[in-house]
């Protein structure tokens, strides 16, 4: 039997990057939900269709192919109408675009079996809002990781700082709280902790620190 493990929490909470490295150390197969919700945004920003509920955006998923595989090197690979897309989909921009795009519900409804699809790939880590509560309910391990909105800000800055991009901290701040007011005031599968999910909070602790975390509560659990 393989093993599913949900890892859900607000943007910037290190979830990538932790369950990427306990997917690695646990040799299980890590999958980035949000890229999903990325790609759509994508595919709406270059079509020009507004990010709200309407025929339009059913329209435009009617007509797109988003697809999820892996490259050599076994790192997730985001494909919009065959291609890769994967480093399109990360600027503040397609961030914002996503929160918003993923509040609706023909959207989640198009993404959820591709999610439960991968999920039977063998073991795995999912990570993204929903995965606990929606996605997967049986997870065998479900943990909610989260960290204060100034930490998660500071993290996100870093990080796109490091990738040469021109941004501001407090644009950042603030971006942060406005998805997380999105994501967990939408009125379908908001970003809320599962009942018998795990929290982990991060705040005050590093990524090494965070990763065995996840790591030793993945281990107890399966
Ligand atoms: O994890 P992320 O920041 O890449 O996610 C981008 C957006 O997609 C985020 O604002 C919320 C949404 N999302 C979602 O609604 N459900 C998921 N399972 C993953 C992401």
């Amino acid at each position: 039997m393989s093993v599913a493990i949900a890892i859900d929490g607000p943007a910037g909470a290190g979830k990538s990057t932790i369950s990427k490295a306990a997917a690695k150390q646990l040799g299980f197969i890590y999958i980035d939900t949000g890229a999903l919700y990325r790609t759509v945004g994508l595919a709406a920003s270059r079509r020009g269709v507004e990010p709200v509920e309407g025929k339009e955006v059913e329209k435009m998923l009617a007509s797109i192919k988003v697809e999820l595989t892996f490259n050599d090197k076994g790192e997730q690979v985001v494909l919009l109408d065959g291609e890769d897309v994967s480093g399109l989909i990360r600027t503040p921009e397609a961030s914002m675009m996503a929160s918003k795009i993923s509040a609706i519900p023909a959207v989640r409804a198009y993404l959820l079996d591709l999610q439960r699809d991968m999920a039977k790939k063998g073991n795995v880590i999912l990570d993204g809002r929903d995965i606990g509560t929606v996605v997967l309910p049986d997870a065998d391990v479900k943990i909610f990781l989260t960290a204060a909105p100034e930490a998660r800000a500071e993290r996100r800055y870093k990080e796109l700082v490091e990738k040469g991009m021109d941004v501001k901290y407090e644009d950042i701040l603030a971006d942060v709280k406005e998805r997380d007011y999105n994501d967990s005031h939408r009125a379908i599968a908001p970003l809320k902790q599962a009942d018998d999910a795990v929290l982990a909070d991060t705040t005050e602790v590093d990524l090494q620190g965070s990763i065995d975390l996840i790591v030793s509560i993945i281990k107890e659990r399966t």
